[in-house]
């Protein structure tokens, strides 16, 4: 399947078919992956990655995912390029367009991801932005599909700040037939108007819900990020403070389904938003999310990036 956007920046911008088919694609190519039985179907081409906040899991599953694939990859950081500083971003995204064959960037404002992929004719993939990571969601629901057989039906309960990772899962709950739930304090619940465009006219079974216990009843998946985001860090004191209810231990995990899946996109801020027993635990499945990062972003690049090859 062709995807009929250039670029992935949202989940909100692909149909059901589509996201299903970068699901499949990933799927099909982890075992062959694994055994190294991958066709090289983009040889010779080459993915910039542009990195404005750190990362372990992104940086490297990208750049493995495109050599796999038979390309390469540059890792850039904001010192070279200097986006909005040194260089306009629709100079940037037309310049980079002449040398690479696809831009992975992770930085802060959503928009100037948006402004490069406008001013790109290769494809941009949003590696995290302030408002969004679709990669990691996308990755997250690989996971459950091969743990639970599906995502329909099921009960998603994210536990703690309605930042990037949540609003991708707000973004999936209106793709996908299952009940999404955030447990957080007021005031660190989703943007009402982000909450207002995704869900539109249509029927997404959202809820959020300040109590954890109330929230976490009958939980399939329990979902952890950090409290406090990449760009946050003056808020350390004060988000301790105000998720201390909120911590994912046995006791919380006990009041979610018996078979109920812990889920955390990692790097986990251990004993804060989630006890050591708990990571390490038996319902835990954070590394396979962890690798099934590779595995959706090789698929999302190869569905992106032109080749006459067959998938
Ligand atoms: N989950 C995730 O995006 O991890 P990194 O910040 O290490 O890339
Ligand atoms: N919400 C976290 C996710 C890290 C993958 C952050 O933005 O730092």
């Amino acid at each position: 399947m062709k995807l009929s956007k250039k670029d992935f920046l949202s989940l909100g911008d692909f149909s059901r078919e589509e996201l299903r088919a970068i699901l499949d694609l990933g799927l099909k190519q982890k075992p062959l992956a694994r055994e190294f039985k991958l066709e090289p179907t983009h040889p010779g081409r080459v993915l910039a990655c542009l990195f404005h906040k750190p990362s372990l899991r992104t940086r490297i599953s990208f750049e493995v995912a495109i050599r796999q694939l038979g390309g390469s990859s540059l890792y850039l950081t904001d010192k070279e390029i200097g986006i909005g500083s040194r260089e306009a971003p629709q100079d940037v995204g037309e310049v980079l367009s002449r040398y690479v064959d696809g831009i992975m960037i992770r930085t802060f404002d959503q928009k100037l991801v948006e402004e490069l992929a406008e001013n790109s004719s290769v494809p941009v993939i949003n590696g995290l932005t302030d408002r969004l990571h679709p990669c990691q969601v996308l990755g997250d629901i690989m996971t459950i599909i091969e743990h639970r057989g599906g995502i329909e039906g099921k009960k998603v309960v994210f536990v703690g700040d309605g930042n990037n990772v949540a609003s991708s899962w707000l973004n999936a709950a209106a793709k996908f037939p299952f009940k999404l739930v955030l447990t957080s304090p007021a005031g660190y619940a989703l943007e009402e108007s982000f909450v207002r465009d995704v869900i539109g006219g249509g029927e997404v079974d959202y809820q959020w819900i300040e109590d954890p216990r109330e929230a976490l009843t009958g939980a399939d998946v329990v979902y952890g990020d950090v409290w406090t985001s990449m760009g946050q860090e003056k808020e350390k004191e004060q988000r301790l403070k105000a998720f201390r209810k909120y911590q994912i231990n046995e006791e919380i995990m006990g009041l979610a389904d018996k078979d109920a899946l812990f889920m955390h996109c990692l790097p986990a801020h251990r004993g804060e938003e989630v006890t050591d027993a708990v990571i390490d635990g038996p319902h835990s499945v954070v590394y396979d999310e962890a690798e099934n990062r590779l595995h959706i972003q090789r698929a999302i690049i190869a569905l992106l990036m032109p080749t006459d090859k067959e998938l």
